[in-house]
């Protein structure tokens, strides 16, 4: 009973010690180097945490850059690049174009390959631009920082990360062509781990594990466009030889933004850590604004419609099928877009320039969410627990809209096919067919059944970054082995060599023996008779 009664007052004391503890203590300065655009709003929320901690913190970012801003919670260091904004934006807005267009597959391929070219030159000059400017790297390099936090998306932070001699944590949802393997040197089967952008499943039939090596053979080449420059970028600054895979692999931690409700199950390494979902925590009330929209809905509810931060603006076709297939449905439709509106624009469908997704996703009366399926949103449909049409546009889009409606969560449209018909079917069926909205509760029960919150749970890592100066406890000695090591092919060989001269010996054995007795009949067994004596 005793005890019992201590239980309350130990618990407010612990509280009291918390609130009390010397804030400065383990307060540590963080490097950030950041991807702009949709990679950006996903790290802020984290960088934003890890400042009320008590940390102090530096963005990076180049002048010509999207969505990043000088916010109170860090200090933003820019740096001049050779590219202005409006490059970046136009090269946005022309990717916008670009997935409309329907060309037959070699061309769009051609176009993708073209586009990811000139992309990724452009980011690469920015890089180039960050690790030359000596002015800029001399004053990072006296500020005494304990760790870099970055998205290797770029890998332009991990090479900061070695010139500053720092432990560096990535921060990601997945890297293409399955580099993140690479990096981690995680093992990921073939035969069973989907490789991204395959849109296989991890039950795969023959077909589909073909489909699955065919796309280990290719992505090799296709990505050592955009990042083979790195390594000679790096190896130009650290003045020594630097592969792709040295960045990748100098990571301490990986915080991956990813689930296993949304991801199939696979190996994973002590350094890989994931945190999906990190971006759902922070929830606010809804603004005047948008609180009047859903309360007008009455009890039809409202249809949240957003194709993310890149793609605000689709062409005029396919706005007005869009429109058309909205205006059937008796719901309110509260749809991010910044482009004309459509002339055929419904009474039910509101047209907004930005909207608090998270926020209006969190609200009970919202029916559904039509989204392009990136990563972000997907995480917000599922820790909410909206069903969702989705119309996956490009990159890891197309797999998560696929995981999501083989879970029985959403239905997928083709947005190159797609009618205003088929978008109202698919409306109608998440908003009435109880089974997503059953199946999408599901797994948002198993995603937000967890020890500790996501965001929690990043902060936690780099802060051990921090305190440790690095995990190398955690690095698997895979990083150090040579490809024929790693598959022991040098310790079959030499098995192998072991085995056949057994063999052979053997086999020289019996043969001299078998000659002994039986080579030459008669004379044969004279002589051994002979030669026992
Ligand atoms: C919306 O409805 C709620 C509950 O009826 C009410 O408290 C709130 O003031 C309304 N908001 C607006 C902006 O009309």
């Amino acid at each position: 009973m005793a005890m019992a009664s201590q239980g309350p007052r130990l618990l407010v004391l612990g509280l009291l010690l918390w609130a009390l503890r010397p804030l400065g203590s383990h307060a540590g300065k963080l490097l950030v180097v950041p991807v702009g655009g949709s990679h950006w709003l996903s790290m802020v929320g984290v960088i934003q945490r890890l400042q009320q901690s008590g940390h102090e913190i530096v963005v990076v970012a180049p002048e010509a850059v999207l969505h990043i801003k000088e916010e109170s919670f860090y200090t933003l260091r820019r740096y001049a690049v050779p590219f202005r904004k409006e490059d970046m934006e136009a090269s946005f807005s022309e990717l916008g174009h670009n997935v409309f267009e329907n060309d037959p597959f070699l061309q769009r391929m051609i176009k993708i390959y073209k586009k990811v070219k000139k992309d990724s030159a452009l980011l690469l000059s920015g890089c180039s631009h960050l690790v030359h400017n000596k002015e800029l790297m001399a004053s990072l390099a006296e500020s005494s920082f304990d760790v870099v936090l970055t998205d290797p998306f770029l890998p332009c932070g991990a090479i900061v990360a070695q010139y500053l001699a720092l432990p560096a944590v990535f921060f990601l949802n997945a890297l293409p062509c399955g580099l993140h393997y690479e990096g981690t040197q995680c093992p990921n089967p073939v035969s069973y781990v989907p490789r991204s952008m395959s849109s296989n499943p991890d039950h795969m039939t023959f077909l589909q594990r073909v489909k699955n090596m065919l796309f280990v053979l290719t992505e090799k080449v296709t990505c050592n466009v955009v990042y083979s420059p790195y390594a000679q970028l790096a190896s130009e600054v650290l003045q020594r030889d630097v592969t792709v895979q040295d960045l990748l692999t100098s990571a301490s931690i990986w915080l991956l933004r990813t689930d296993f409700v949304n991801d199939f199950p696979k190996p994973v390494m002590p350094n890989m850590v994931f945190i999906g979902g990190v971006n759902c925590l922070h929830k606010n009330l809804l603004s005047k604004e948008f609180e009047a929209y859903v309360n007008a809905s009455g009890e039809h509810g409202i249809v949240v419609f957003s194709l993310g931060s890149m793609v605000s603006e689709i062409p005029e076709k396919k706005a007005m099928a869009i429109a058309e297939g909205l205006g059937k449905i008796p719901q309110t439709v509260l749809w991010r877009y910044t482009g004309t509106p459509p002339s055929n624009l419904a009474k039910n469908t509101i047209l907004v320039k930005w909207l608090p997704q998270n926020d209006l996703l969190g609200h009970p009366k919202t029916r559904a969410f039509i989204t392009h399926a990136g990563s972000h949103g997907i995480y917000e449909g599922i820790c909410n627990g909206v069903p969702m049409v989705m119309m996956p546009l490009f990159g890891d889009q197309m797999d998560n809209a696929k995981r999501m409606e083989t879970r029985g969560a959403g239905v997928n449209l083709n947005v190159l096919e797609m009618t205003a018909d088929d978008l109202e079917d698919a409306l109608k069926k998440v908003i009435y067919d109880k089974s997503y909205k059953e199946n999408i509760m599901r797994l948002s029960s198993l995603h937000k059944d967890r020890p500790i919150e996501p965001l929690d749970l990043a902060v936690f890592w780099v802060e051990f970054v921090m305190r440790h100066k690095g995990a190398p406890h955690l690095r698997p000695a895979a990083h150090d082995l040579t490809w024929y090591q790693y598959h022991s092919l040098d310790v079959i060989g030499f098995l192998l060599a072991i085995v056949l001269f057994v063999a052979f010996v053997a086999f020289k054995c019996c043969a001299y023996g078998f000659r002994k007795c039986f080579g030459k009949k008669g004379r044969g067994k004279k002589a051994h008779k002979s030669k026992t004596h």
